[in-house]
């Protein structure tokens, strides 16, 4: 009998999916050993990774920021496959915008000395929950403020990022000078404004954690995670371009787009089948248009979502359903929705002035919305929006982020409504005559004469959350589960508990993609390292077994 070789399906085209199939390719001691296939779902390659275009500008509707360029392998491919330089602008080609204008509900311009203090409390509450915090340079109230909220924080019985949040904040006002005379911002108190502040770090930190609810967020287990070194850049030709460069090593043919697994049969504890008939390979994978095809081993890199809406009841997508230890983990662990909205300035703008398009980096300071001071015209999905920003100091379109149920309804608005309530918002911050005083006319030097002549001309939006092959944009450790189910996620099926001979057949089903990583979850890092660390565990059972 001619030796088979081993198949191996990989499930999803994502940079995890990828990632195995290019390693498994390029191995030079597998050469040749496995017959190796990846079948996705949609009818592209990418998953989470989604470049685009608006205005002429490149934009990314999924994976944006290489979070760490030291030692990162996504940086090192881009740099070897030249992505970093184009002649096309693209979105944070000039970094991170750093000079922010705040302003605040019903018209008010910040002062810089009110926003900074509660800015870089924020930072420092965050560095410290990341173990990364020093007390040099820190003030007294923030030296007060850490010691309390490391003390109550952790004796509380689940402590959460939000309640952590929380108390960093009550501290600091506990050691404050107390409400002085506070003029100029009309029914806006002192408290209420640096309220208002923290509430915009704690928005972009929603999107930073995918958490609808900072409250949801485990606070040890997320201050496991770990950013790689450097500075953070965006990808000039794209991350798509870095997709195209993982895919390129495979054979023609070998991704199969369009092929949605609908059902996995596996083989926990019947081996019978495989001793007598040499071509049962174990797993039988379902498609949606139903077609079936055998594999020795899967590797599984769909979303945490996708898997949590596969052990459903009823949902069948395995059979047998996975054991519980699995289960329970996909359940334990959270996962949430971020989109990104895009809006293209209309041609009216694009004057030949350079002040006209400055558009600025406009942070929002909302009234919380049961106050009696919150203006109706705002709608509510945009009440937790942190920030409006050109993708690049001169670029005609903007950008903005969406966590939790903002970002859901956000899927479900026309273009329409999506420019109508961000005009009507922006309207509501622009400061007025109330707050002349206060206003220093930089509003005017940077490209918003009047808020009611803004026009837009177009919207791009992300759909990551009722789109079925994803079902949410990334994970994040949920209060209740912990670094460990994060772990377990990652262990292949059937379990190699034993070493019986009539154990079934090792290493049917595995897992691969971002929320298997334990400390670089929730980015492309992680389903990339994911991606190696199956593609070595098959390499090693059959190099190490000698087959
Ligand atoms: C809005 C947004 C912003 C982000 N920003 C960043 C960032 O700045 N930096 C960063 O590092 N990360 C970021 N991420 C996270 C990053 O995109 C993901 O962690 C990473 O791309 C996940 O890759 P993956 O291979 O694990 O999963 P995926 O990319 O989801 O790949 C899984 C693939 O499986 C396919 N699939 C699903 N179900 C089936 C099925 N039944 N049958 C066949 N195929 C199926 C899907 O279509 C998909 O292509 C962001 C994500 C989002 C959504
Ligand atoms: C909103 O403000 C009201 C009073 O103005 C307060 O009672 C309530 O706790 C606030 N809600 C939040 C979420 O801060
Ligand atoms: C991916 O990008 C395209 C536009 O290029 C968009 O239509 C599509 O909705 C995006 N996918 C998701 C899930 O957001
Ligand atoms: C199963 O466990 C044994 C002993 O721990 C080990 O030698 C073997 O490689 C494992 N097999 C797989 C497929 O992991």
């Amino acid at each position: 009998m001619a030796a088979k070789k081993p198949r191996v399906v990989i499930i999803g085209a994502g940079i995890a999916g990828l990632t195995a199939a290019n390693k498994l390719y390029t191995n030079p001691n597998s050469k040749d050993l496995f017959e190796i296939c990846v079948v996705e779902g949609g009818n592209r390659i990418g998953g989470r990774i989604n470049t685009s275009e608006l205005g002429g500008d490149l934009i990314e509707l999924g994976a944006t920021w290489i979070h760490g360029i030291e030692n990162s392998p996504i940086h090192k491919i881009a740099q070897e496959i030249h992505s970093l330089e184009s002649d096309q602008p693209w979105e944070n080609m000039d970094g991170v915008l750093d000079d922010p204008l705040t302003l605040a509900e019903n018209g008010y311009e910040l002062n810089p000395s009110l926003v900074k203090p509660i800015s870089r409390l924020f930072k420092k509450l965050v560095d410290f929950f990341h173990g990364e915090v020093s007390e040099d340079g820190l003030s007294k109230e923030e030296k007060g403020c850490l010691l309390k909220v490391s003390t109550t924080n952790c004796a509380a019985e689940k402590p959460s990022l939000g309640s952590f949040l929380q108390q960093g904040l009550d501290a600091y006002w506990g050691f404050g000078e107390g409400e002085e005379e506070f003029k100029g911002y009309g029914f806006w108190s002192r408290k209420s404004l640096e309220k208002a502040v923290f509430a915009i770090h704690e928005n972009m930190q929603r999107i930073h954690t995918a958490a609808g609810d900072l409250y949801t967020v485990d606070y040890k287990a997320e201050s496991e995670y770990r950013f790689f070194p450097g500075i953070e850049i965006t990808i000039a030709k794209g991350y798509q371009s870095i997709i195209e460069s993982i895919a390129s090593v495979l054979t023609v043919g070998s991704i199969q787009l369009g092929k949605k697994v609908t059902k996995f049969e596996w083989q926990p504890n019947s081996p019978s089948e495989m001793e007598n008939g040499h071509d049962i390979r174990p797993v039988k994978l379902h498609f949606s248009d139903g077609s079936v095809f055998s594999a020795d081993h899967v590797i599984v890199t769909v979303s945490l979502g996708v898997l949590k809406a596969g052990i459903c009841e009823n949902s069948g997508m395995f059979d047998p359903p996975l054991p519980k230890f699995k289960t329970e983990a996909i359940s334990r662990l959270g996962y949430g929705v971020v989109n990104k909205l895009f809006l293209e300035l209309s041609p009216t703008h694009d004057t030949e002035s350079e002040k006209i398009m400055r558009f600025p980096f406009l942070q929002l300071a909302f009234h919380n919305s049961t106050s009696e001071f919150s203006n109706p015209e705002i709608p509510w999905w945009m009440r937790k929006t942190s920030y409006l920003c050109p993708i690049y100091r001169k670029s005609k379109v903007l950008k903005s982020w969406f966590a939790g149920k903002e970002a859901l309804e956000l899927e479900s608005l026309k273009d329409e409504q999506i420019i109508d309530g961000v005009t009507s918002t922006i309207s509501c911050f622009l400061p007025n005559s109330n707050s002349h005083e206060m206003y220093n006319g930089n509003l005017n030097s940077v490209g918003i004469p009047n808020g009611r002549e803004l026009k837009f001309s177009k919207v791009l939006k992300s759909n990551w959350g009722n789109d079925p092959l994803f079902l949410g944009s990334y994970s994040y450790v949920a209060v209740g589960s912990s670094g460990d189910d994060l772990d377990t996620l990652a262990l292949p099926l059937p379990l190699n508990t034993s070493h019986e001979s009539n154990s079934s057949p090792p290493l049917q089903i595995l897992f691969a993609g971002e929320a298997t990583h334990r400390t670089l979850y929730s980015t492309t890092h992680g389903a990339y390292f994911s991606g190696i660390r199956e593609a070595n565990r098959l390499l090693q059972h059959y190099l190490i077994n000698g087959v």
